[in-house]
């Protein structure tokens, strides 16, 4: 057979194409790899929209820096815990196993043991809201860090606030689980040393809602006032059986931030008025949180709530900590202590992260205004969490 000839152009287009697919070849070779992101959040059940919103908050903060931290693309790669301490540790597994994540973000509630997973394989986990005190107590490690607060926080600025306003006898109800207790143990230290003390602990199983015999053991007990812990649906409802038994006219009721945030629309009229402490209020007013506040209505045509922050502040805390480490996620103790030398600048005011890994923050009083949780003043300046400190 005789060769086919070759004439001179086709020769040149073809060593062109060569070297323009080798050049392309290269350019994906350099580029990082895409940086996966687990999300382990519930998106089912009374905490579904808690979930919803930190998801979020955290897309957001990744949108407006083009998709990317440090320089990587983020994957996202998602379960839906449904708040279920039950299905946990395989449902972090999913995630570290079948879909080798290289950072997980979760959870909300502080059964649901995601620490303990990520401790033993050493992946770095940031908790957007979660609040178990053992998670930046007895359980901190070097690569677990929140974006949120320990239940402990916002319950003694909590005790402080209801003792200065000279209650002595004190009523809590709550889910009995670490979140309520923990939430009740930091109200009723700050309370009791304040000179007033509490008088019953009520509780019942997460996530029920039947309140109403506990409600009546409120109104026998005649206390000063109640302090309780609730999120979620269970919010939303607690607050309104507390005002259709006829309590919130003849003992006020106080209690953590969540029983207020993202709740409103649903209360209505039943949340107007209450005083509750958190990390976050609606009407803050600074510049950072007007531009948060504008960006995320418009990106999800809702508005924020603390939930939102803390997923937003979840991104901004990966980015920071990537940036130091050059996306290089081996380095633990550098990713570790570029984050608790930062001030992280979020729409809550800004915030360090303390030895233990977890917020050191201010938190607020609110009260119930319409639909806002209005600033009333900071409760407690600067509040560190108990937690010892993690060694580096
Ligand atoms: C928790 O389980 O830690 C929690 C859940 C919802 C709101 C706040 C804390």
């Amino acid at each position: 057979m005789k060769p086919i000839p070759m004439t001179r152009r086709p020769l040149v287009a073809a060593l062109a194409a060569i070297s323009l697919l080798a050049s392309a070849g290269a350019a994906l070779a350099q580029a990082p790899a895409k940086l996966k992101v687990g999300l382990m959040l519930p998106y089912t059940g009374t905490f579904a929209a808690l979930g919803i919103a930190i998801e979020n908050g955290f897309r957001l903060y990744v949108s407006e820096n083009g998709g990317k931290l440090a320089g990587r693309e983020i994957e996202f790669f998602k379960v839906d815990d449904e708040s279920d301490p039950a299905k946990a540790t395989d449902n972090v597994n999913k995630l570290i196993k079948r879909d080798n994540v290289d950072v997980l973000i979760g959870t909300v509630h502080s059964g649901v043991a995601m620490a303990k997973v990520a401790k033993d394989s050493g992946t770095l986990l940031i908790v957007p809201n979660a609040g178990a005190d053992a998670v930046t107590g007895p359980m901190c490690a070097v690569n677990i860090f929140r974006s949120s607060f320990s239940n402990w926080q916002p319950g003694y600025a909590m005790g402080e606030v209801v003792a200065k306003k000279g209650h002595k006898k004190v009523v809590t109800i709550t889910w009995k689980y670490a979140a309520g207790d923990e939430s009740v143990r930091g109200f009723k230290e700050a309370f009791e040393k304040g000179g007033g003390k509490v008088v019953k602990e009520l509780s019942l199983p997460f996530p029920n809602v039947e309140f109403q015999s506990l409600l009546t053991e409120i109104a026998a007990s005649k206390p000063d006032a109640v302090y309780t812990f609730f999120a979620g649906g269970g919010a939303v409802k607690f607050v309104k059986d507390y005002a259709a038994a006829g309590l919130k006219k003849s003992i006020p009721l106080y209690g953590a931030g969540f029983l207020t945030d993202g709740t409103l629309d649903a209360q209505g009229a039943d949340a107007e008025g209450l005083l509750t402490t958190l990390h976050y209020a609606d009407s803050l007013g600074t510049p950072r949180d007007n531009a948060f506040r504008l960006s995320y209505a418009k990106t999800f045509k809702l508005q924020p709530d603390v939930y939102a922050v803390q997923g937003y502040d979840a991104g901004q805390m990966l980015g920071i900590g990537l940036g130091a480490v050059k996306g290089d996620l081996s380095k633990k103790a550098e990713f570790a202590a570029a984050l608790q030398k930062a001030k992280i600048n979020s729409p809550r005011g800004p915030f360090s992260i303390s030895k233990s890994n977890n917020p050191v923050q201010d938190i607020y009083l609110r009260q119930v205004t319409g639909k806002e949780n209005k600033l009333i003043g900071i409760a407690s300046k600067g509040l560190s969490d108990p937690g010892r400190g993690c060694r580096l």
